[in-house]
């Protein structure tokens, strides 16, 4: 009889829901929430209502994808935490229910392992995985680490962000140039046309392989100030390269410590997670950076980069492997380390 998980993916602003079947993802749908765009951020309370307005249309719908009934669901894993509480509680209460009405042992899994898993996501039987160890760049909205995977379940933070995460910089940033919210994806696009050598914003000095963005914000908004003092039309003038500066500088810190953990370690993979990963500057920067270091690059496709249950019914199916179910009172937890 083959495996069949059903995982939920309610941590943040995304609800989602993701079947797979003997480890290979037959379908992964995805409702995000645009009700956060007018307030320039994700508010809370809003994600958790919309949430509960999604999740049976989604979960339905990945059923539908994945061409199997309710009753053939092995088990349900469910994000439990890291993220929004309200949110997770959502998830968390539909994934519960389900695993009680199906009779079936529920999974809850950690998000931030979910995503430094998701290169073990396969769409089909013969897609190549990483080699344990190897290092994650985990970089999205809420943290910047550099994790170093020794097993599915067994992760060690070699580094991380003493203050901002990489994807506030980026999205503080594009607030300040009056982008819309998420900022990420719209700097992305700009910096494709600008002059990336045009700014100059300041770098962190600290030691280790931790990370500090609260300096370039600063950095940046001071650029813009003091341009605008010149000239009102500052931002729309030099749009695109300050765009192009911000993202090569938001890289070149990634990157500076990624190089030192990859010396640090000796591992031979490297894989990249968060939504942060779906930039082009740091995809293409983490390419060139394991050609120069003779390790191997691993990419995932973008759709698995941002918040999505694939990988959350990936990191499930080795935990349904090992038989390590949790009970039906487990309560979901808004902060914890991996
Ligand atoms: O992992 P994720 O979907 O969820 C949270 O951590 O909340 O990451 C969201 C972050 C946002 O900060 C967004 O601006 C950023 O990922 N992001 C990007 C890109 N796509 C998403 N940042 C830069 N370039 C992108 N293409």
């Amino acid at each position: 009889m083959s495996i069949n998980i059903l995982a939920i993916e309610s941590s943040c602003d995304d609800t989602s829901c993701a079947v797979i079947c003997d480890g290979i993802l037959k379908s992964n749908v995805i409702a995000s929430q645009k009700v956060h765009e007018a307030y320039g951020g994700v508010v809370p309370e809003l994600a958790s209502r919309a949430h509960q307005q999604n999740i049976v249309p989604v979960v339905s719908e990945a059923l539908r994808q994945a061409n199997i009934k309710k009753e053939e669901i092995s088990a349900i894993a469910y994000t439990r935490g890291p993220g929004l509480l309200g949110s997770l509680l959502v998830g968390t209460s539909f994934a519960k229910g389900m695993a009680i009405g199906l009779n079936v042992p529920l999974i809850d899994v950690n998000h931030l392992h979910a995503h430094a898993l998701s290169q073990f996501i396969k769409e089909n039987a013969e897609d190549e995985v990483p080699e344990f160890p190897y290092l994650c760049l985990l970089v999205s909205g809420g943290n910047s680490q550099i994790v170093l995977v020794k097993s599915a379940d067994n992760m060690e933070i070699l580094g991380q962000t003493i203050d901002d995460a990489a994807g506030e910089a980026f999205d503080k940033c594009a607030k300040v140039m009056g982008l819309p919210y998420p900022g990420g994806p719209h700097i992305d696009n700009l910096a494709a046309r600008g002059d990336e050598n045009r700014f100059k914003f300041s770098k962190p000095q600290i030691p280790g392989l931790d990370y500090s963005f609260s300096g370039l914000k600063t950095s940046f908004l001071y650029t813009v100030r003091d341009g605008m003092k010149e000239n009102p039309e500052f931002i729309q003038d030099n749009l695109a390269d300050l765009c192009a500066s911000l993202q090569k500088t938001i890289v070149d810190i990634l990157l500076n410590k990624l190089k030192k953990a990859i010396k640090q370690t000796g591992v031979r993979h490297v894989t990249i997670g968060g939504g942060v990963s779906a930039n082009s500057g740091v995809r293409n920067g983490v390419e060139q950076l394991c050609k120069k270091e003779g390790v191997k690059a691993w990419i995932p496709k973008r759709v698995f980069t941002t918040d999505n249950a694939a990988m959350v019914a990936t990191a499930g199916y080795f935990k349904y492997l090992k038989e390590e179910f949790c009970p039906l009172d487990l309560p979901p937890f808004a902060r914890v380390k991996l």
